[in-house]
């Protein structure tokens, strides 16, 4: 198999808004970004994806963008963003942009022309339909609750929206669109950046006869008939062969509702689509079937093994794979399937690391989880701040499928928000992110969880983290080995093996709170430890409450 820089870099998610704030506005910056780059580098990632920065009125937080060639003025300039490039790159740093072209801000100016007539050039840019039976074209619900269609008086007719009504879905099937977006990615490559993360690629190319989804559709049911259309195939391929092929970069391709099937061609080894697919199959085991994500439903751990043995698998040899626990869309996974307790956080933080950076595919690090960020406490629905939050609350309300109460515990649980706290850097005010209140609370915890910390705590998850970085760096067994899952059936540990070769390893992770008797396998008698979050192990004895393990023959 042909070996990538890729394949052995570990990726570092920045989310600017809550990442550091240096001019005292209460959001983060561009200029922040570039004063904590020697953090960054200290940790060892490689690389960074850079969530959208671009000029954007913020209806769902620069995920609808006005201007893709102009940095959202909260953030900085373009200066700053090439100071910001510039100095990521003397440090040895890579930066990957979002990409964020399944849909405009309806502010963005083909929008803003394509609503003024049905005969305007920009029209078919975006997805428009007649009234069916005076009503929407389609029974297709947004992600972000209601219809995915809003009706437009001036011209008569629906467009599309999968996301906020402030977000129009593109027409990927006029090539016109094609040209526009593959030109603005040439833009900010030229400028030396060193890859995208493209947003929901996957919903790009949707069944132009919008057939109805089940009766009581939802965004999530429409999101799974719009994703890996007819044609999305081909668009990649095109996008690859006019712009991506043209670099030496890294794409990754956010993949939701894509199955391991079609990911084989999204993130084929021979290199025509994009480099590595970002899947969710294993981010909604503890989902219900109505409510989706918005639930308290607890993880059953043969699940979560089942799903990520599959795509380990599954991809082997084939396709390159992403690894992720956190991200902006999702809780701290400390809180949702480790343990956020006084006793357990720094342990289980430790060791879901361990579980996923021992795995085959390129792990990603959300900014925080370093630190073992946990969810924050909320104690009422004023407090959230996210659209996929308020309008999916009030909807469960409104049709009475949870009450205000199971609605609001589940959102305690799953919501986005619970990444988006600002980064807690030290003991200071506001955590050291910012001077001014900022735009979302700093978790309380923050007085004991830090960067600063954590930084002067040789035990702290921050350098667990940077122990598995390094590990990582200097093993083919971590990188290259084939993966198989031990146990499927144990509803408390995780046990796999990587193996290359003549070497192998054997990964243990405790994901519950009590003492497990383990039998080690005869071949493992004689391992090395090569990291742990205990110390003190040795064969045959039990493994203690979330307890990870690597050894190594
Ligand atoms: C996926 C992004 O990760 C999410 O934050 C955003 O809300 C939607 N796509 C819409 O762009």
């Amino acid at each position: 198999m042909e070996k990538h820089w890729w394949q052995r870099s570990v990726v570092y998610q920045i989310y600017p808004r809550s990442f550091q704030d240096s001019d005292g506005d209460g959001v983060g910056d561009l200029p922040g970004i570039t004063r904590r780059l020697p953090y960054l580098k200290e940790l060892g990632i490689d690389v960074i994806w850079l969530s959208p920065i671009y000029q954007s009125p913020n209806d769902d937080n620069g995920y609808d963008i006005s201007d893709y060639r102009k940095i959202q003025p909260q953030f900085g300039t373009m200066e700053d963003f090439d100071r910001c490039l510039e100095e990521a790159h003397r440090l040895g740093l890579k930066i990957v942009m979002d990409l964020v072209v399944n849909h405009t801000s309806d502010e963005h100016a083909w929008f803003v022309e394509a609503r003024k007539s049905r005969d305007n050039p920009y029209r078919d840019f975006y997805i428009w339909r007649d009234p069916k039976d005076g009503r929407e074209p389609s029974n297709w619900g947004s992600c972000f609750g209601g219809s995915a269609w809003l009706y437009d008086d001036r011209t008569g007719q629906y467009f599309l929206h999968l996301f906020s009504k402030k977000q129009p879905d593109l027409n990927w099937d006029n090539p016109k669109v094609r040209d526009e977006v593959f030109d603005m990615m040439h833009f900010w490559l030229k400028k030396g950046i060193d890859g995208f993360r493209m947003d929901v690629i996957s919903l790009i190319s949707k069944d132009q006869t919008f057939p109805d989804g089940p009766a009581e559709s939802t965004g999530y049911t429409s999101f799974n008939i719009a994703a890996n259309g007819k044609h999305v195939h081909e668009y990649l391929e095109e996008m690859n062969r006019r712009v991506l092929s043209n670099y030496d970069i890294m794409t990754v391709g956010e993949c939701s509702g894509v199955t391991l099937e079609e990911a084989k061609k999204y993130a084929n080894l021979e290199g025509t689509e994009l480099d590595m697919a970002f899947q969710f199959e294993h981010m909604s085991i503890d989902d219900d079937p109505v409510t989706g994500k918005f639930t308290e439903k607890k993880l059953f751990l043969p699940d979560l093994k089942e799903v990520l043995s599959r795509w380990e698998t599954g991809l082997e040899g084939i396709a390159w794979n992403s690894l992720f626990w956190d991200n902006h869309d999702q809780p701290r996974i400390v809180s949702r399937w480790g343990n956020d307790s006084e006793e357990y956080r720094a342990l289980s933080a430790k060791m879901l690391a361990t579980c996923l950076h021992m795995m085959k595919g390129t792990p990603y690090i959300y900014q925080g989880e370093e630190l073992g960020m946990t969810n924050y406490p909320w104690a009422s629905v004023s407090e959230f701040n996210d659209i996929d939050s308020t309008n999916n609350y009030k909807e469960l309300v409104e049709k009475k499928i949870m009450t205000e109460e199971e609605a609001f515990r589940a959102l305690r649980r799953r919501s986005r928000d619970n990444a988006r706290t600002p980064v807690q850097w030290d003991d200071s005010k506001n955590a050291g992110f910012s001077e001014a209140d900022p735009w979302l609370p700093v978790n309380p915890n923050y007085k004991e969880i830090n960067a600063k910390a954590e930084l002067s705590d040789p035990d702290s998850v921050f350098h667990y983290y940077q122990k598995l970085i390094a590990l990582r760096k200097e093993s083919d067994l971590i990188v290259y080995g084939t993966y198989e899952l031990l146990l499927p059936e144990d509803p408390d540990l995780y046990v796999y093996t990587r193996t290359l070769g003549e070497e192998k390893l054997l990964c243990i992770s405790n994901f519950s709170d009590h003492l497990r008797d383990f039998d080690l396998p005869d071949s493992f008698r004689e391992g090395k430890v090569l990291i742990g979050n205990y110390g003190g192990w040795k064969a045959g004895d039990p493994i203690r409450p979330y307890e990870a393990l690597v050894l190594k023959i």
